[in-house]
Protein backbone atom coordinates (compact mmCIF):
# COMPACT_ATOMS: atom_id res chain seq x y z
CA UNK A 1 0.00 0.00 0.00
CA UNK A 2 1.09 3.30 -0.90
CA UNK A 3 2.44 5.95 1.61
CA UNK A 4 0.02 9.03 2.60
CA UNK A 5 1.76 12.46 3.75
CA UNK A 6 -0.42 15.07 6.17
CA UNK A 7 0.32 18.47 5.32
CA UNK A 8 -1.02 19.95 8.10
CA UNK A 9 -2.00 17.61 11.32
CA UNK A 10 -4.63 19.53 13.06
CA UNK A 11 -7.92 17.99 14.16
CA UNK A 12 -8.86 17.03 10.84
CA UNK A 13 -5.52 15.55 9.88
CA UNK A 14 -5.95 14.07 13.32
CA UNK A 15 -9.22 12.30 12.60
CA UNK A 16 -7.96 10.65 9.81
CA UNK A 17 -4.56 9.36 10.88
CA UNK A 18 -6.70 7.73 13.99
CA UNK A 19 -9.13 6.13 11.88
CA UNK A 20 -6.89 4.79 9.41
CA UNK A 21 -4.65 2.99 12.25
CA UNK A 22 -7.76 1.85 13.30
CA UNK A 23 -9.57 0.44 10.57
CA UNK A 24 -6.24 -0.40 8.74
CA UNK A 25 -4.76 -2.23 6.91
CA UNK A 26 -2.15 0.96 7.29
CA UNK A 27 0.49 0.67 9.27
CA UNK A 28 1.73 4.06 11.78
CA UNK A 29 5.18 3.65 9.65
CA UNK A 30 2.89 4.14 6.52
CA UNK A 31 1.90 7.70 7.14
CA UNK A 32 3.84 10.96 7.88
CA UNK A 33 3.42 14.62 8.45
CA UNK A 34 4.38 18.32 8.47
CA UNK A 35 2.70 21.50 9.87
CA UNK A 36 3.23 24.96 10.13
CA UNK A 37 4.79 25.34 14.15
CA UNK A 38 5.45 21.26 13.98
CA UNK A 39 3.71 21.61 17.51
CA UNK A 40 0.85 19.12 16.21
CA UNK A 41 2.84 17.27 13.63
CA UNK A 42 4.81 16.40 16.50
CA UNK A 43 1.89 15.69 19.11
CA UNK A 44 0.43 13.79 16.46
CA UNK A 45 3.31 11.78 15.97
CA UNK A 46 4.34 11.44 19.21
CA UNK A 47 0.76 9.72 20.32
CA UNK A 48 0.18 7.84 17.07
CA UNK A 49 3.47 6.34 16.53
CA UNK A 50 3.18 7.73 12.35
CA UNK A 51 6.26 9.36 11.19
CA UNK A 52 7.20 13.40 11.62
CA UNK A 53 8.52 15.02 8.34
CA UNK A 54 11.87 17.89 8.94
CA UNK A 55 10.99 19.40 5.30
CA UNK A 56 8.95 19.46 2.62
CA UNK A 57 11.10 17.55 0.82
CA UNK A 58 11.44 14.39 3.12
CA UNK A 59 7.43 14.57 4.07
CA UNK A 60 6.80 14.02 0.40
CA UNK A 61 10.06 11.31 -0.27
CA UNK A 62 8.06 8.40 -0.10
CA UNK A 63 4.76 9.37 -0.49
CA UNK A 64 2.02 8.48 -3.17
CA UNK A 65 -0.76 10.66 -1.84
CA UNK A 66 -0.66 14.31 0.19
CA UNK A 67 -3.74 15.13 2.41
CA UNK A 68 -3.88 18.76 2.45
CA UNK A 69 -5.02 19.83 5.79
CA UNK A 70 -3.62 22.96 6.55
CA UNK A 71 -6.28 25.76 6.93
CA UNK A 72 -8.02 27.42 3.88
CA UNK A 73 -6.28 30.34 4.49
CA UNK A 74 -2.93 29.01 4.54
CA UNK A 75 -3.15 28.06 0.59
CA UNK A 76 -2.11 31.61 -1.07
CA UNK A 77 1.20 31.48 0.99
CA UNK A 78 1.71 27.36 0.42
CA UNK A 79 5.34 26.97 -0.55
CA UNK A 80 5.97 26.95 -4.26
CA UNK A 81 8.18 24.11 -3.91
CA UNK A 82 4.83 22.04 -3.78
CA UNK A 83 4.37 21.97 -7.05
CA UNK A 84 7.19 19.63 -8.37
CA UNK A 85 6.80 17.84 -5.06
CA UNK A 86 3.88 16.48 -5.93
CA UNK A 87 4.23 15.96 -9.40
CA UNK A 88 2.61 12.51 -10.15
CA UNK A 89 0.60 12.59 -6.81
CA UNK A 90 -2.33 12.11 -5.40
CA UNK A 91 -3.54 15.11 -3.49
CA UNK A 92 -6.78 15.23 -1.42
CA UNK A 93 -7.28 18.84 0.22
CA UNK A 94 -9.87 19.31 2.88
CA UNK A 95 -9.93 22.71 2.78
CA UNK A 96 -13.19 24.02 2.96
CA UNK A 97 -14.13 26.37 0.32
CA UNK A 98 -11.09 26.10 -1.71
CA UNK A 99 -11.67 25.04 -5.39
CA UNK A 100 -10.63 22.70 -7.46
CA UNK A 101 -9.33 25.47 -9.96
CA UNK A 102 -7.27 27.33 -6.89
CA UNK A 103 -5.55 23.53 -5.89
CA UNK A 104 -4.49 23.28 -9.15
CA UNK A 105 -2.41 26.35 -9.16
CA UNK A 106 -0.72 25.66 -5.95
CA UNK A 107 -0.46 21.65 -7.27
CA UNK A 108 -0.17 21.96 -11.33
CA UNK A 109 1.65 18.39 -12.00
CA UNK A 110 -0.55 15.94 -9.54
CA UNK A 111 -2.02 13.21 -11.58
CA UNK A 112 -5.63 14.19 -9.77
CA UNK A 113 -7.08 16.28 -7.42
CA UNK A 114 -9.34 16.10 -4.70
CA UNK A 115 -11.72 18.58 -2.40
CA UNK A 116 -13.62 17.28 -0.08
CA UNK A 117 -15.77 18.48 2.48
CA UNK A 118 -15.76 16.71 5.28
CA UNK A 119 -17.63 17.28 8.71
CA UNK A 120 -17.27 17.44 12.34
CA UNK A 121 -18.59 13.55 13.68
CA UNK A 122 -15.62 12.57 11.45
CA UNK A 123 -13.67 12.94 14.72
CA UNK A 124 -15.08 9.65 15.59
CA UNK A 125 -15.50 7.25 12.19
CA UNK A 126 -19.21 8.98 12.17
CA UNK A 127 -18.98 11.45 9.46
CA UNK A 128 -19.92 12.13 6.05
CA UNK A 129 -17.92 13.58 3.25
CA UNK A 130 -18.51 15.12 0.21
CA UNK A 131 -16.00 15.01 -2.68
CA UNK A 132 -15.16 16.15 -6.01
CA UNK A 133 -12.17 14.95 -8.27
CA UNK A 134 -10.67 17.03 -10.89
CA UNK A 135 -10.77 14.33 -13.35
CA UNK A 136 -11.86 10.64 -13.09
CA UNK A 137 -10.09 8.40 -10.56
CA UNK A 138 -7.86 6.07 -11.60
CA UNK A 139 -9.11 2.38 -9.91
CA UNK A 140 -6.04 2.42 -7.65
CA UNK A 141 -6.70 5.86 -6.82
CA UNK A 142 -10.50 5.63 -6.24
CA UNK A 143 -9.49 2.53 -3.61
CA UNK A 144 -6.84 5.53 -1.76
CA UNK A 145 -9.57 7.88 -1.45
CA UNK A 146 -12.12 5.13 0.02
CA UNK A 147 -9.36 4.49 2.63
CA UNK A 148 -8.88 8.26 3.62
CA UNK A 149 -12.79 9.23 3.36
CA UNK A 150 -13.64 5.83 5.32
CA UNK A 151 -11.65 6.73 8.04
CA UNK A 152 -14.04 9.38 8.62
CA UNK A 153 -17.31 7.88 7.62
CA UNK A 154 -18.98 7.45 4.62
CA UNK A 155 -18.82 9.54 1.87
CA UNK A 156 -20.29 10.78 -1.64
CA UNK A 157 -19.46 12.07 -4.83
CA UNK A 158 -20.70 15.43 -6.07
CA UNK A 159 -20.16 17.33 -9.03
CA UNK A 160 -18.21 20.25 -7.27
CA UNK A 161 -20.81 23.08 -7.53
CA UNK A 162 -23.17 20.71 -5.18
CA UNK A 163 -20.19 20.94 -2.72
CA UNK A 164 -21.57 24.16 -1.39
CA UNK A 165 -25.04 22.67 -1.03
CA UNK A 166 -22.99 19.66 0.82
CA UNK A 167 -21.41 22.42 3.12
CA UNK A 168 -25.22 23.90 4.11
CA UNK A 169 -26.48 20.08 4.79
CA UNK A 170 -23.66 17.86 6.73
CA UNK A 171 -20.95 20.40 7.13
CA UNK A 172 -22.51 22.83 9.03
CA UNK A 173 -25.59 20.35 9.83
CA UNK A 174 -23.96 18.77 13.14
CA UNK A 175 -24.36 22.59 14.39
CA UNK A 176 -27.59 22.67 13.81
CA UNK A 177 -28.10 19.19 15.41
CA UNK A 178 -26.47 20.68 18.26
CA UNK A 179 -28.90 23.51 18.38
CA UNK A 180 -31.56 21.11 18.27
CA UNK A 181 -30.47 19.55 21.32
CA UNK A 182 -29.70 22.46 23.60
CA UNK A 183 -33.62 23.78 22.24
CA UNK A 184 -34.78 20.18 22.86
CA UNK A 185 -33.04 20.38 26.33
CA UNK A 186 -34.48 23.75 27.05
CA UNK A 187 -37.84 23.18 26.46
CA UNK A 188 -37.64 20.11 28.84
CA UNK A 189 -36.78 22.83 31.37
CA UNK A 190 -40.01 24.64 30.11
CA UNK A 191 -41.66 21.86 30.79
CA UNK A 192 -40.99 21.32 34.66
CA UNK A 193 -37.78 19.18 34.28
CA UNK A 194 -34.35 19.73 35.95
CA UNK A 195 -31.46 20.86 33.22
CA UNK A 196 -29.67 17.45 33.94
CA UNK A 197 -32.86 15.12 33.24
CA UNK A 198 -33.51 17.27 30.28
CA UNK A 199 -30.19 17.20 28.93
CA UNK A 200 -30.02 13.50 29.16
CA UNK A 201 -33.72 13.40 27.48
CA UNK A 202 -32.78 15.60 24.66
CA UNK A 203 -29.57 13.65 23.80
CA UNK A 204 -30.57 10.27 24.28
CA UNK A 205 -33.77 10.99 22.39
CA UNK A 206 -31.38 12.45 19.44
CA UNK A 207 -29.10 9.68 19.70
CA UNK A 208 -31.34 6.68 19.75
CA UNK A 209 -33.60 8.34 16.84
CA UNK A 210 -31.19 8.56 14.90
CA UNK A 211 -29.77 4.88 15.50
CA UNK A 212 -33.44 3.79 14.82
CA UNK A 213 -33.30 5.95 11.88
CA UNK A 214 -29.50 4.50 10.26
CA UNK A 215 -31.01 0.89 11.26
CA UNK A 216 -34.47 0.87 9.45
CA UNK A 217 -33.43 2.37 6.08
CA UNK A 218 -36.98 3.71 5.62
CA UNK A 219 -37.97 7.63 5.51
CA UNK A 220 -38.18 9.45 8.09
CA UNK A 221 -42.00 10.13 7.07
CA UNK A 222 -42.59 6.54 7.79
CA UNK A 223 -40.98 6.30 11.12
CA UNK A 224 -42.51 10.02 12.44
CA UNK A 225 -45.92 8.84 11.24
CA UNK A 226 -45.31 5.37 13.22
CA UNK A 227 -45.18 7.36 16.54
CA UNK A 228 -47.81 10.09 15.90
CA UNK A 229 -51.74 8.36 16.19
CA UNK A 230 -54.31 10.86 16.14
CA UNK A 231 -55.04 13.22 18.59
CA UNK A 232 -52.31 11.88 20.56
CA UNK A 233 -49.42 14.15 22.31
CA UNK A 234 -46.94 13.59 19.49
CA UNK A 235 -49.99 14.64 16.84
CA UNK A 236 -50.23 17.66 19.25
CA UNK A 237 -46.55 18.73 19.29
CA UNK A 238 -45.84 18.18 15.40
CA UNK A 239 -49.07 20.11 15.01
CA UNK A 240 -47.27 22.99 16.74
CA UNK A 241 -43.71 22.39 14.48
CA UNK A 242 -46.00 22.73 11.45
CA UNK A 243 -47.88 25.85 12.41
CA UNK A 244 -43.86 27.52 13.14
CA UNK A 245 -43.10 26.33 9.49
CA UNK A 246 -40.65 24.08 10.84
CA UNK A 247 -39.83 22.54 7.64
CA UNK A 248 -39.35 26.43 6.49
CA UNK A 249 -36.80 27.24 8.47
CA UNK A 250 -34.80 24.44 8.08
CA UNK A 251 -34.80 25.05 4.28
CA UNK A 252 -34.20 28.36 4.99
CA UNK A 253 -31.14 27.26 6.94
CA UNK A 254 -29.81 25.24 4.65
CA UNK A 255 -30.23 27.58 1.79
CA UNK A 256 -28.44 30.51 3.92
CA UNK A 257 -25.54 28.22 4.85
CA UNK A 258 -25.21 27.18 1.19
CA UNK A 259 -25.54 30.39 -0.41
CA UNK A 260 -22.52 31.57 2.49
CA UNK A 261 -20.52 28.75 1.32
CA UNK A 262 -21.12 29.86 -2.70
CA UNK A 263 -20.09 33.49 -1.38
CA UNK A 264 -16.81 32.38 0.69
CA UNK A 265 -15.76 30.35 -2.31
CA UNK A 266 -16.39 32.60 -5.09
CA UNK A 267 -12.73 33.71 -5.22
CA UNK A 268 -10.97 30.91 -4.20
N1 LIG B 1 -12.41 20.27 11.80
C1 LIG B 1 -13.40 19.91 10.99
O1 LIG B 1 -14.35 19.22 11.36
C2 LIG B 1 -13.34 20.27 9.52
C3 LIG B 1 -14.45 20.01 8.71
C4 LIG B 1 -14.36 20.29 7.35
C5 LIG B 1 -13.19 20.81 6.84
N2 LIG B 1 -12.14 21.07 7.65
C6 LIG B 1 -10.92 21.61 7.08
O2 LIG B 1 -9.81 20.96 7.63
C7 LIG B 1 -8.70 21.86 7.60
C8 LIG B 1 -7.98 21.76 8.90
O3 LIG B 1 -8.85 22.08 9.94
P1 LIG B 1 -8.50 21.66 11.43
O4 LIG B 1 -9.75 21.78 12.20
O5 LIG B 1 -7.75 20.39 11.42
O6 LIG B 1 -7.51 22.87 11.82
P2 LIG B 1 -6.40 22.91 12.98
O7 LIG B 1 -6.69 21.89 14.02
O8 LIG B 1 -6.28 24.34 13.37
O9 LIG B 1 -5.06 22.48 12.24
C9 LIG B 1 -4.42 23.29 11.29
C10 LIG B 1 -3.11 22.66 10.95
O10 LIG B 1 -2.46 23.44 9.93
C11 LIG B 1 -1.09 23.53 10.29
N3 LIG B 1 -0.43 24.63 9.57
C12 LIG B 1 -0.50 25.96 9.83
N4 LIG B 1 0.25 26.62 8.91
C13 LIG B 1 0.76 25.70 8.08
C14 LIG B 1 1.62 25.76 6.95
N5 LIG B 1 2.05 26.92 6.48
N6 LIG B 1 1.98 24.59 6.36
C15 LIG B 1 1.56 23.41 6.82
N7 LIG B 1 0.72 23.29 7.87
C16 LIG B 1 0.34 24.43 8.50
C17 LIG B 1 -1.11 23.68 11.79
O11 LIG B 1 0.19 23.43 12.29
P3 LIG B 1 0.77 24.00 13.70
O12 LIG B 1 -0.41 24.25 14.58
O13 LIG B 1 1.64 22.89 14.21
O14 LIG B 1 1.52 25.22 13.36
C18 LIG B 1 -2.11 22.59 12.12
O15 LIG B 1 -1.50 21.32 12.09
C19 LIG B 1 -9.25 23.23 7.31
O16 LIG B 1 -8.86 23.61 6.02
C20 LIG B 1 -10.74 23.08 7.40
O17 LIG B 1 -11.38 23.86 6.42
C21 LIG B 1 -12.20 20.82 8.98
Amino acid sequence: MSKIAFLGAGNMAAAMVDGLLNKGPLKPADLICLSGSQQTATALANRTGIRLAGSLESLMLEADTLVVAFKPQHLAAADPRLALLTQGRLVVSVLAGKKLASLERVFPQARNLVRTMPNTPGQIGAGITGWSAKANLQVADRAILDLLLGALGLSVEVAEPDLDAVTGVSGSGPAYVFEFAAALRDAGVAAGLSHATAEKLAVETLLGAGRLLARKQIDPEVLRNQVTSPNGTTFAGLQRLAAGDFRGLIRETVLAATARSRELSRDS
